[in-house]
């Protein structure tokens, strides 16, 4: 029996008892904004949210956060808090403000020009600049000094995620050691040659070994993670224990691949309003005509790989004339960084190169890439998935990738192939997968085309293997693994 929401819900009954549990993370799960004079709450994309959200559902506590919406402070009472989700009330998300120089310097400056390339070698290289960094290290200040508002006397475990807020631990634990602090890193660790060149890597990694318990997603990870402390820092490692200790403090570094709940979306995608949809969506785009749909959904980044997606599919259309006017290609992606050039500069790429093929193959009454320019609900990116013949996850560098398995999740029918980057953590858990390396564009037309050409009977044997990974390594479990972790660490200190 897979591990499900009421058996997280004991574990944490079990392991957090009396204690809060609080969350940090830059990213907020719900965002208010104006629209036409009324207040809408939404969900941002992004995996970290998408994940931890069932997880605070089902645990409660307090998320930390930055209120970037512009409605955000319109909603919250006078310490900040608004409960979500907005329907069900369920935790506590705690706002925290940001000037536009903190955002500039803080998210867009350190966290994404500098951290996210260098821990992605996607070849865009990162910027370290002094003035974001100082704002960095301010927000950081921020956010610990609103953690400790929120724990105040109380016993907790601080749960901090991502690569915004490497020196919050080091800042909680100097003003509570007796916190479970632990850190979630939904990214790639680089190899210990690539993390060196950044100018404030000491900083970082003390700032990390404060931490009682730092997870990846991937073994992998670790080891890359424990290589660079090696290399940098004068810290005891056990690659027996796989943990560090540095100035007399332990970090356990442990994989936990990060999943999503495949119950529910199971659910989801097999109600009447989701099969609405599918039937909508098909007018809507002029699907109908189509045998082949191939479907994409990413924040516009150029870790994504979706340039070279776009360069494959042109390669496999003129390789295999013959399935011109059969396929569709429907890629859906909400634009992500956007103030950061090479973010601009890559929409901007994706538009072109969309055009030229476009261009290319259309005929009168078809084209083969579609980009999906309007928000999608979430029901109408089930219906996506369920029509989507082939998912195509083709990222350059990815931590995990969610992506990949909310398709594999919402194949209620058991059918559909999913084509799967090597370069993603989410690679080593779906075997059943057919790889792709998005850097061969000629293998990756082929694997379009091998895709296309699996018959159903085998199709349907992938997918059903990859269901069952994700069945049973879902998010409930992703979490009940962490917090059980927090709760040997806190029996260890207390005997
Ligand atoms: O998946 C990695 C991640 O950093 C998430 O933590 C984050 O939510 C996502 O990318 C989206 O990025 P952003 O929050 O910058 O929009």
């Amino acid at each position: 029996m897979a591990f499900s929401k009421r058996d997280l819900q004991n574990t944490v009954k079990d392991i957090l008892g009396d204690r809060l549990l609080v969350i940090v993370s830059n990213r907020e799960p719900y965002v208010h904004v104006m629209r036409e004079g009324k207040i809408e709450c939404s969900r941002p994309t992004g995996g970290a949210v998408t994940a931890l959200d069932p997880v605070m559902r089902a645990c409660g506590g307090v998320w930390v956060a930055f209120g970037s919406g512009n409605a955000d402070k319109k909603v919250v009472d006078d310490k900040d808090h608004v409960k979500v989700p907005p329907d069900e009330k369920l935790y506590n998300l705690r706002r925290i403000w940001l000037s536009k120089e903190e955002e500039a310097g803080y998210y867009y400056g350190f966290s994404n020009r500098a951290l996210w390339p260098l821990s992605h070698i996607a070849y865009t290289r990162p910027e370290f600049r002094a003035d974001e960094w100082k704002h960095y290290v301010e927000v950081n200040k921020k956010f610990a000094d609103a953690v400790m508002e929120e724990v105040g006397k109380k016993e907790a475990f601080v749960w901090v995620q991502d690569y915004h807020l490497t020196l919050l631990p080091q800042l909680l634990k100097e003003k509570r050691p007796d916190l479970i602090v632990s850190h979630f890193w939904h990214i790639p660790w680089p190899n210990s040659e690539v993390f060196r060149i950044c100018p404030k890597k000491k900083e970082i990694l003390k700032g990390l070994l404060a931490n009682d318990l730092l997870g990846f997603h991937i073994r992998y990870h670790c080891e890359n993670f424990l290589d660079t402390v090696d290399k940098t820092l004068e810290a005891r490692i056990d690659r027996e224990r796989y943990s560090i200790v540095y100035k007399g403090h332990e970090t356990l570094i442990r994989a936990f691949p990060i999943s999503v709940d495949f119950s529910a979306l199971s659910s989801k995608a097999s109600t009447g309003e989701v099969e609405k949809a599918m039937v909508q969506l098909k007018g809507e785009y002029g699907l109908n005509s189509i045998d082949h749909l191939i479907f994409g959904l990413d924040r516009i980044d150029y870790t994504k790989g979706i340039v070279e997606r776009i360069r494959a599919l042109d390669r496999f259309l003129e390789k295999y004339p013959k399935y011109r006017g059969k396929i569709a290609f429907v890629q859906m992606g909400d634009l992500s960084r956007i103030h950061l050039k090479e973010y601009k500069d890559l929409n901007d790429k994706i538009n072109a190169v969309v055009e030229e093929i476009n261009w290319k193959y259309s005929t009168e009454d078809w084209a083969p890439i579609i980009m999906v320019r309007r928000h999608l609900s979430f029901k109408d990116i089930l219906a996506f998935y369920r029509l989507a013949d082939i998912c195509v996850v083709s990222s350059l560098h990815d931590g995990m990738n969610i992506v990949a398995k909310e398709y594999i999740s919402s194949r209620v029918d058991g059918d559909g192939t999913l084509l799967l980057s090597h370069f993603t953590g989410a690679a080593r858990e779906l075997t059943d997968s057919l790889y792709i390396n998005p850097f061969d564009i000629d293998e990756f037309a082929d694997k379009i085309k091998q895709a296309i050409e699996m018959p159903k009977k085998e199709r349907k044997q992938h997918m059903a293997a990859l269901r069952a990974v994700v069945e049973e390594k879902n998010i409930y479990k992703w979490a009940g693994d962490i917090i059980s972790e927090f709760g040997k660490i806190h029996n260890h200190k207390s005997e």
